[in-house]
């Protein structure tokens, strides 16, 4: 991460979202107040977010759209609205079933916790990012008036989740919480995905769940995408944002002790809704409980 640069791929992620709410085929899969909630991001951002953002809106950008997906991961825009819709379900489910408090870590540009706080009034919600990119969200969120969103900003990679500071903005460890981490840890190392899964138990009332993301290491040990090029690799680096940790499904028992695996989301999964169109495959959906 750059310190003093947003997540280009958190603002990346946002304008994939107002592309696919735009698109007839897809809209489906973005709501019109996430769709909204991007665009005032990006429109906060930066000239050059502001002119994306005005871009992605258009019918014209589609098919330039998919020419960059094919240059660089085919699918991925369907992976990003597909991951995102799985996480919500999960999410809602838990909020329906007893948590009371949802906590998104690396959360970037992501809608939910604010499209959620309106769906359950009395739950509460925290968001943990870096602060180079959680500063741009605080400040779209106050501008659009979002409240009941506590932010507590930490470069994970310097320094351990701030226990100190989520109790004090009225995180309660007694309540039960789900806790998110949507492609977040493949930005980490593995020491610091272990120290975080322990301190997220030692924060977690039982029946409390953990939805995550990580790259399932491919055969070569490689971490990325399957159909990820070169091209990809060089801009995640260039831009200091390259993935440095994955897992097999089999290390990831151990790892995330004292978390218990419940059960992995792939790509087979995601694609039931959308068998017909290509949906990057590497990055998997896991839901641990304690
Ligand atoms: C790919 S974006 C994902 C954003 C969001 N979760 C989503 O899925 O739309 C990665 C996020 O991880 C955050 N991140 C990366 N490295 C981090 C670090 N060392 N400490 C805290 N957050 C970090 C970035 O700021 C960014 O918000």
């Amino acid at each position: 991460m750059q310190n003093d640069q947003a997540s280009r791929t958190a603002l990346l992620i946002a304008a994939s979202l107002i592309t696919l709410h735009h698109d007839q085929k897809h809209s489906g899969l973005v709501s019109k107040t996430s769709a909204e909630f991007c665009g005032r991001v990006l429109d906060s951002y930066s000239a050059e977010t502001r002119l994306l953002s005005k871009i992605a809106r258009q019918s014209w950008f589609r098919a330039i759209a998919r020419m960059i997906e094919r240059i660089t991961i085919p699918g991925i825009l369907l992976h990003y609205a597909l991951r995102k819709k799985c996480i919500a379900k999960l999410a809602r489910s838990a909020l329906a079933n007893g948590s009371t408090q949802v906590v998104v870590i690396g959360a970037g540009f992501d809608p939910l916790s604010s499209e959620l706080r309106r769906e359950f009034p009395t739950a509460l919600f925290w968001e943990i990012d870096h602060p180079a990119t959680q500063r741009h969200k605080v400040r779209a969120c106050s501008e659009i008036g979002i409240e009941r969103l506590h932010f507590v900003a930490t470069d994970l990679s310097g320094a351990a989740l701030d226990r100190e500071a989520l109790i004090k903005s009225s995180f309660d460890p007694t309540q039960r919480t789900f806790w998110i981490a949507e492609g977040l840890l493949m930005y980490l190392t593995g020491e610091t995905v272990s120290l975080l899964m322990r301190t997220l138990a030692s924060l977690s009332a039982p029946g409390s769940q953990f939805a995550f993301t990580f790259m399932e290491k491919q055969a070569d040990r490689r971490i990325r995408f399957d159909s990820q090029t070169k091209l990809v690799d060089w801009w995640l680096s260039k831009r200091g944002e390259p993935f440095v940790w994955g897992s097999t499904r089999d290390e990831l028992v151990d790892l995330v002790r004292p978390w218990q695996i419940i059960r992995f989301f792939d790509h087979d999964d995601l694609r039931i809704e959308r068998a017909d169109e290509p949906i990057a495959k590497g990055e998997v959906i896991c839901l641990a409980e304690i």
